[in-house]
Parts: C-alpha cells; structure tokens; sequence
C-alpha cells in the first residue's frame, strides 16, 4: 500500500514562537502510523523544529534550497546547510517559487538533480495557472512539468520522490479542485508514470493533492483512489485545521 502523507506548508508564516507552539500542540495528538505528517517551517524556524520533534514520527520538511553546494549567493541555503542540521527533505516547484521568485524549469531541474544526488528527499509540484485550464491545456502543461522530474531521475530515485498536484488557480483562493477534478489529475499522472516506466514504480509513487484543502473538503478529497494524501497551506497554520485535516485521512 502506498504511504499517506499530510504536509503543512507554512510559508513565510510563523516567527520562533509560533513554529514551537503549533508543533507543541501537534505532539500532543496521534495518527494511526501510516500517516506520513510533514511540517514545512521557515529556513530561520527550521532548526529548533527539528529539535522540538527529534523524537517524533513528524518530519521536518524545507521549503526551498539552491542548486549549488556552496558559494557566493547571497540569502540562498545549499542542502549542504540543511543536511547539517539533520533536514533530509525539500519542497521544489512550488507555484510561488515558481511565478513570485521567477523559478524556470532549468532551475528547477538543477534543484531536483542536487537535492536527489545528495540523498534528500523531493516533494515536487506541479500545476496548471486558470489560464491553461481555460485553454483546455492543463494535461499539456503538467505533463510537461512533469518531464522535468522524470527526465533528472534515475528509476532508483523514484523512492525519494513526492508529486504534489498544485492547481495554481486553488492555492490560497478558498477554490479547491473538486475530488473528481483532482482524481483525474493524479490518474493522468500514474499512468504516464507507468508509461514511461511500469505499473509497480506508478502505483507505489505518492501524490497528493494541494489547492486550499480544509477540514470540510479533505476527507471527500482523500477518498479518491490516486490521491494520497495533501500539501497544506493556510488552513495547516491553524492547529485545530491540520489536525483535523490529517485525521480526515486516518
Ligand atoms: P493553500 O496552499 O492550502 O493555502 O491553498 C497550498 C500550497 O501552496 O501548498
């Protein structure tokens, strides 16, 4: 069965204080274990996270990192920085990564390729703006999006990959896909998966879906066969959502 996975993505949200409460909050909660959680906290935010959930099945998840190792780039953080203090896993190809800070599919390639050769671990998004939805070209666009992950990875590197279907037109507007809209999309992407390598790697690659996921939408979008679980954003800065969210899928 494949793993269920639930992250919050908290943006540039948060300060120290915030960060420690909410995860004190969640530590208090349980899941049944198949529950993948993932918090994603700010880069400053990010060390004492990880020190607040040592013990805890909670993964703490970048939200961003550079596709060099090291040098002059200033403001930017290698995944050097991040292994050392014990963050194994990033997010890449997020929408606002992707229109806010410019982020093509070259650089995005090139994080993806450093981040899988150094042993982390990728959540990539993928999505179509309203405008491809409206032209009827969003199969054409995540498809080619999605090309830039299949073509940096080896089959072996499948095991470190998270596919995050982010409509952009549903992330922070209050209009998420509908489960069957959403359904449609993972399915779509299994099975390019499968075409381009086999059935066993397409059904054992999680997907999951993100696009203004609440308590009152989620269970019904978890419910779909391919989809596996959410990426959240504004409804995982309130503890009493997230939890609820997460214990929709349980
Ligand atoms: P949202 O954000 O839940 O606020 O729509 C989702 C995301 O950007 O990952």
């Amino acid at each position: 069965m494949r793993k269920k996975v639930i992250i919050g993505n908290w943006k540039m949200n948060n300060d120290k204080k915030e960060t420690a409460d909410l995860l004190l909050s969640l530590l208090k909660e349980t899941w049944k274990k198949e529950i993948n959680v993932k918090v994603s906290p700010s880069f400053v935010n990010l060390e004492n996270a990880e020190k607040i959930l040592k013990n805890s099945p909670i993964e703490v998840v970048a939200q961003n990192m550079h596709y060099e190792n090291e040098g002059a780039y200033t403001g930017e953080i290698s995944y050097k920085m991040l292994k050392s203090i014990n963050i194994n896993s990033v997010i890449i190809g997020h929408s606002e990564r992707r229109t806010i800070f410019s982020e093509n599919d070259d650089i995005i390639k090139r994080k993806i390729v450093t981040a899988l050769n150094n042993k982390m671990h990728v959540i990539f998004c993928f999505g179509e703006s309203s405008e491809n939805r409206n032209e009827n070209k969003h199969y054409e666009i995540i498809s080619e999006q999605l090309d830039v992950v299949m073509h940096s990875l080896t089959k072996n590197q499948w095991n470190q990959i998270i596919l995050a279907y982010e409509p952009v037109w549903a992330i922070g507007t209050g209009v998420n896909a509908t489960p069957e809209q959403a359904q449609e999309i993972h399915k779509y992407v299994r099975n390019k998966i499968a075409i381009a390598y086999n059935k066993n790697l397409a059904n054992s690659v999680p997907i999951i879906y993100g696009g203004s996921l609440k308590p009152n939408n989620s269970k019904e979008i978890f419910s779909k066969p391919d989809i596996d679980g959410g990426l959240v954003g504004g409804a995982s800065l309130s503890f009493k959502d997230f939890y609820s969210i997460i214990k929709s899928i349980d």
